[in-house]
């Protein structure tokens, strides 16, 4: 057997697979349950001072394409496959005073196993980033591994909050630097994917003193409209609002955001999120430099905590590791990362190949090869 372990921000994590900040990690009897079932290391979902209502009915729904056709639709039907998953859900409803005793509880159950606290307040002024603070305090208290800074939720009305934060290079700096004040755990930032150049909030997010930078985050989106009702597929009383989209649809998407960051910061740590099902969505991470990957829209399909995901996400590497002959994670991770370019250095044909915008030989999506006209 390969050796998975792997050291991130300074912590032993048995292997580089973590469930995200979700409904996954909402309780601890599934954090529980999710560390049995081989998880190295989880975030919970994102812990507030304030309590937290969410809206009425469904918080998450999944779309899914018909196999044979491009129909796209939440109703869950036979012969379709997952595209995405689509949610509103806010914060952990449950406050600071149900997480404590909670945390330390699973922490003492499961010592070498890494625990990763989720956090958010608001940024606007001296007493909101003093309750980045006291969240600090109350969870390393607890005996949490480590912090994740949520500056990525994307459906926060707040200005000084979730995605608003990550969209702001100065909120960035700001809230990391009060929360390193008092940290005496690694700090993650998780940024929001809704910005031009994501690397330039984790510039601003390192120069806070982050550890480590999560990415992706759900990304900005609606539900579509029912064709028959004219309803949004998910809405109350017919009105909806922005959400986060997340699953396969995003693994392309998050990948480019990755490699944004670390090609700007070869020598940082990353942990990459988004679209993960299999080891060949986490090895595109791994190769683009990310030290730990986490995993979420797989997992609630998966019996809400992915037990048959993490066994196939370890079986996968085990193979990947002994087909190649690699050691460690760190023989191959960032392997690709330089591969990314800017478009005017991948090569161009030469002169003789170009066929005024058609192409020489049959391509999937372009119009059919033009015969050559002689000129007259
Ligand atoms: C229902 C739901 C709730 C989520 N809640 C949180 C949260 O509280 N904090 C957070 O940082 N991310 C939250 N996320 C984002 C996920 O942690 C993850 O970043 C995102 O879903 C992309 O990963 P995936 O493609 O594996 O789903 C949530 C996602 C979903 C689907």
């Amino acid at each position: 057997m390969a050796d998975l372990s792997t050291v991130f921000t300074g912590l032993k994590f048995e292997n580089p697979f973590l469930l995200s900040s979700a409904p996954p990690t909402e309780s601890d009897a599934n954090i529980m349950r999710a560390f049995e079932a081989g998880w190295a290391g989880v975030v919970t979902k994102t812990i507030g001072l304030h309590p937290v209502v969410n809206v009425k009915g469904p918080k998450t729904k999944f779309l899914r394409a018909e196999n044979s056709a491009y129909n796209m639709s939440m109703n869950k039907r036979q012969n379709s496959t997952l595209v995405a998953s689509w949610n509103w859900e806010l914060i952990s409803d449950k406050p600071i005073d149900w997480w404590i005793g909670r945390l330390s509880k699973v922490k003492k159950a499961y010592p070498k196993k890494m625990l990763v606290a989720s956090i958010m307040a608001g940024s606007g002024n001296d007493k909101e980033l003093n309750n980045w603070q006291t969240l600090t305090k109350a969870c390393q208290d607890e005996g949490v591994d480590a912090l994740e800074l949520n500056f990525s939720c994307p459906h926060m009305d707040r200005v000084d909050m979730g995605s608003n934060v990550g969209k702001n290079k100065v909120l960035c700096s700001v809230v990391t630097q009060a929360v390193k004040e008092v940290a005496k755990i690694p700090v993650w930032v998780k940024l929001t994917p809704a910005t031009a150049d994501i690397a330039e909030e984790a510039a601003a997010s390192f120069r806070g003193g982050a550890d480590a930078i999560s990415s992706s985050n759900t990304f900005p989106s609606l539900p579509l409209i029912d064709p028959n009702t004219l309803d949004f597929e998910m809405s109350v009383d017919g009105l909806v609002s922005s959400g986060g989209l997340g699953g396969p649809a995003i693994l392309p998407l998050s990948l480019h955001k990755m490699s944004q960051m670390t090609r700007a910061f070869a020598d940082k740590e990353f942990s990459g999120i988004g679209g993960i099902a299999t080891f060949d969505h986490a090895l595109c991470y791994f190769l683009l430099g990310c030290g730990t990957v986490q995993v979420c829209t797989a997992a609630m399909l998966d019996q809400a905590i992915g037990p048959n995901v993490i066994k196939a996400l370890i079986a996968g590497m085990n193979e990947f590791m002994e087909r190649r002959s690699f050691s460690h994670l760190e023989d191959f991770r960032g392997l690709r990362r330089d591969r990314v370019v800017s478009h005017s250095q991948i090569k161009r044909p030469e002169q003789f190949d170009y066929r005024g915008g058609y192409e020489s030989e049959e391509q999937e999506g372009y119009a059919r090869p033009q015969p050559v006209l002689a000129k007259s």
